[in-house]
């Protein structure tokens, strides 16, 4: 049995002024409809929704979705909206990253499984980034299956994708020896190394022996809190006291909040997979994107004959290269090259396209503000 576990947590930082604390970007539909892994639908799907769709040919049981308080009914909508599985939403009173995220769920599996609708007290945990852009469905679908067998053995499977950049914001993971006979196309981790810096990225990209980290995992529940309990006992005990009684209300889940706001924060890379020898790779060339910040949008999305992408009222004389984005009034460019502009009612991005990274620097500060 698959129990996918959907993490619905994040802040979408990068992608500010569009995503927002109270609208982070799993929420928002951000991509063309080109890039859509379903059919055009309208309104269009949402990144979260997106990722319930993708999980049609897998044969999982309901989905649980994991995400902050301040975001439950936004999430609840996007999902019954889309699914006629019951929902399974489980609440953090503020987020922890995605270690703990995935042991609270690990937990109530094993310790409330009835609270899930579980007969397995010990399912396959399939997480998955609740803002990931995924093109090829069928091949997403048959990782997943690659997967299956290495899993249930009791391995941590992570997906790997051929990197095509030095990226510094995501995992890199070195191929070892290929896994034996029955285990399809697995290899073996030989190292796992959250976000290097960009002359190691640099290394690793010409080695050609390094994947990206997709941040999708398949492993038993059992498995996930064997390897936390060796590695990261204080996250795996405060979460354990965070799930002793949880309150289901409809589709809501809660836990002891007093608890959980005593977990340290860290996310599943470095807690558990930098250091864990049970992990195994399964490749996976499916079209993914993170969609991380304003310049990935402008590499996936269809360009003008000047290599900009526009989105709404937009003018443009002699720019090239631009990220071009209306949402409430006319923007125009005259003579830029490489820029992102963001409109929204409320703020204005101006941004080098090769800077967009440190957008997240901005929003820091707006947080200092507050
Ligand atoms: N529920 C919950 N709670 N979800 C969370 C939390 C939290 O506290 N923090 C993050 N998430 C969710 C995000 O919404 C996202 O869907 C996913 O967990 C991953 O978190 P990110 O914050 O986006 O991680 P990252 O992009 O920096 O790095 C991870 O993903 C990369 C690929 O996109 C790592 O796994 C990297 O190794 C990987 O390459
Ligand atoms: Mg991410």
């Amino acid at each position: 049995q698959i129990l996918p576990v959907i993490l619905a947590g994040g802040t979408g930082s990068r992608l500010w002024p569009l995503s927002r604390e109270q609208y982070p970007k799993q929420f928002l539909a951000l991509q063309p409809p080109e890039f859509s892994s379903v059919a055009a639908s309208s309104p269009p799907l949402s990144m979260l929704q997106q990722t319930l769709a993708r999980l049609a040919e897998l044969d999982a049981l309901s989905p649980l979705v994991i995400c902050q308080e301040e975001h439950r009914f936004l999430a609840a909508e996007q999902i019954r909206s889309c699914t006629s599985q019951p929902n399974h939403l489980l609440l953090e009173p503020q987020g922890r990253n995605t270690a703990p995220a995935i042991a609270l769920a690990a937990l109530l599996a094993q310790e409330s499984p009835d609270c899930l609708s579980l007969e397995d007290s010990d399912p396959l945990l399939l997480v998955l980034a609740a803002d990931h852009l995924i093109t090829d469905t069928a091949a997403f679908t048959e990782a997943v299956r690659t997967a299956l067998p290495l899993a249930d053995s009791g391995k941590l499977v992570t997906f790997g994708i051929p990197p095509q950049s030095p990226e510094t914001g995501y995992g890199y993971i070195k191929r070892g020896a290929a896994l034996g006979t029955g285990f399809g196309t697995g290899f073996e981790v030989a190292q796992f190394v959250e976000k290097p810096d960009l002359n190691t990225a640099r290394e690793y990209l010409v080695s050609g022996h390094y994947y990206w980290n997709s941040g999708m995992f398949l492993f038993h529940a059992s498995a996930y809190l064997q390897q936390l309990s060796q590695f990261r006992p204080d996250i795996l005990s405060a979460c354990r006291q965070s799930v002793v009684s949880p309150e289901r209300d409809q589709d809501f889940i809660r836990i002891d909040s007093v608890a959980f706001a005593g977990c340290p924060a860290e996310s599943i890379d470095y807690a558990v997979m930098e250091n864990t020898r049970e992990a195994v790779m399964v490749p996976m060339e499916a079209g993914w994107s993170d969609v991380g910040a304003w310049s990935s949008l402008w590499e996936l999305s269809p360009k003008d004959a000047a290599s900009n992408v526009v989105i709404g009222d937009v003018l443009t004389e002699q720019s090239h290269h631009c990220y071009l984005r209306a949402d409430s009034r006319l923007v125009a460019t005259v003579g830029l090259d490489n820029v992102v502009v963001i409109e929204t009612k409320d703020a204005v991005l101006v941004a080098a396209k090769e800077k967009v990274q440190e957008v997240k620097a901005i929003v820091a500060q707006l947080k200092a503000a507050q």
